[in-house]
């Protein structure tokens, strides 16, 4: 779909520029062009040099070019894209976007442009989180602009947190989701090199069925949460993330829509797939029920029971020889929230982790939370040895009619096999 198909690209001056050298190669390789408009601060991190070659095009870099103006207008430049892609997106250029600020090339292309807009943000973590840039980011997505979620990892600064650019696999996914393609699709995101790929590169699903999810919204929840205690302890649990992200995975190469809400893991975002990260039980809450409708959910998060009644403001000292007591207070139950929500989807699955009793434990799951199937993992074992954290799984699936035990198996098979069944599922419904 993609053959024709043409990309502005607007880098932004932050450390991550250079992976917009990387995307570039990533575009026209899957048979896209593509112009770049480089910002003053952009070119302290990038050369025009560099994009000029990788693109074979121009490269843009300013409003007052009056070569450009008598060949190219800076109108016609904003609209000839199929698509206009901001990576990296500062902090400053978001929150210019928002202010409908025109005072350099590419500030002025974003308001005079008609053509649909993406913006992939990069910024340290604190700006990330400022409330000023979460406002902004609120105001574009209103507006209409695309923007994508930043993964969270170790950052150029040396900090930690949500922040990194995705990786460009992961954005040309977007690029193709945007234009109206299909991320997942052969020769693109689907290729073991376009796409961050916890499926060992095998396909989710036979090669004769034509992507059978298409077209429908699967909803999954990854990972731990982490309730705060104090500004730097909190509550967690050993969940890694692997099995809901692989399942994210498996659904998104099957053609679904998929959300992966996932609590504070470092795993890559699966190609395709929308990631929203959260770190509490009660974001994961709302990220869930902001995400509906979707005709699949998969509950895999392991969400903390509970949160502390209050989270102390400042780091809590020792004092004296007894610990300081934790108040708790119970979480909601996420799933059984779904369940109950006007808005239920179609097919809801939970997970279980049980340490003895796995069928029974999931028999009483499937009926207290009013899902329609329970997987059940049995996480009894030592710890580097048990299913939590570890590459394997071995799962009981409880459903209405009956149990299937899938013995041992990598999570990424157990992620194959589940999307398999869904699709089943949803064929026979
Ligand atoms: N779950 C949820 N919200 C919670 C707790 C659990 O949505 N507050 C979901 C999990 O994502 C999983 C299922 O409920 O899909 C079962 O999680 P599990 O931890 O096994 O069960 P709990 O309800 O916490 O029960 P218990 O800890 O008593 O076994």
């Amino acid at each position: 779909m993609a053959k024709s198909k043409h990309i502005l690209l607007i880098i932004g001056g932050g450390i991550a520029a250079y992976k917009a050298a990387e995307l570039i190669r990533l575009i026209r390789k899957s048979g896209m062009t593509v112009r770049c408009v480089l910002t003053e601060s952009g070119a302290q991190f990038v050369t025009p040099m560099t994009l000029a070659a990788l693109s074979e095009n121009e490269v843009h870099t300013t409003l007052w070019s009056l070569k450009d103006e008598a060949e190219m207008g800076h109108i016609q430049l904003s609209r000839e894209a199929d698509l206009i892609v901001i990576c990296p997106a500062t902090a400053n250029l978001l929150a210019k976007m928002v202010g409908g600020i025109a005072d350099d090339l590419a500030t002025t292309l974003l308001l005079a442009t008609d053509s649909p807009v993406l913006a992939v943000p990069a910024m340290n973590v604190r700006m990330w989180q400022h409330a000023a840039t979460q406002r902004n980011i609120a105001q574009l997505r209103k507006d209409g602009i695309k923007v994508m979620h930043p993964d969270e990892g170790a950052m150029a600064c040396g900090e930690f947190g949500p922040g990194r650019l995705p990786e460009p696999e992961a954005i040309l996914s977007e690029i193709v989701r945007q234009l109206g393609g299909e991320p997942g699709s052969a020769g693109l995101a689907g290729e073991n090199e376009l796409g961050a790929n916890p499926l060992d590169g095998q396909p989710a699903f036979a090669p004769d069925q034509h992507r059978p999810l298409h077209g429908k919204h699967v909803l999954v929840t990854a990972g731990p949460t982490h309730e705060p205690i104090d500004p730097v302890r909190y509550i967690a649990n050993r969940s890694s993330g692997r099995q809901g992200f692989a399942i994210a995975a498996a659904a998104a190469e099957a053609g679904a829509r998929v959300t992966l809400v996932a609590g504070p893991v470092h795993l890559p975002t699966p190609a395709g797939v929308l990631r929203v990260d959260v770190e509490t039980a009660l974001e994961m809450e709302r990220a869930v029920q902001n995400a509906l409708p979707a005709e699949v959910a998969i509950m895999v998060a392991a969400v903390a029971d509970w949160r502390t009644d209050s989270q102390a403001g400042q780091k809590i000292k020792k004092e004296g020889a007894a610990p300081a007591p934790l108040q708790l207070t119970e979480n909601p139950d996420i799933l059984a929230g779904l369940a109950r929500h006007e808005q239920r989807p179609g097919l809801l699955i939970g997970f279980a982790a049980e340490t003895e009793k796995i069928a029974d434990h999931a028999k009483a799951k499937l009926e207290k939370k009013s899902c329609d199937w329970i997987v059940a993992n049995d996480v009894s074992g030592p710890v580097g040895e048990s299913v939590m954290g570890g590459a394997d799984n071995s799962v009981h699936i409880v459903t209405g009619t009956g149990t299937e035990i899938w013995e041992r198996l990598p999570k990424a098979e157990v992620a194959r096999r589940l999307v398999a069944k869904i699709i089943e599922e949803l064929a026979n419904v």
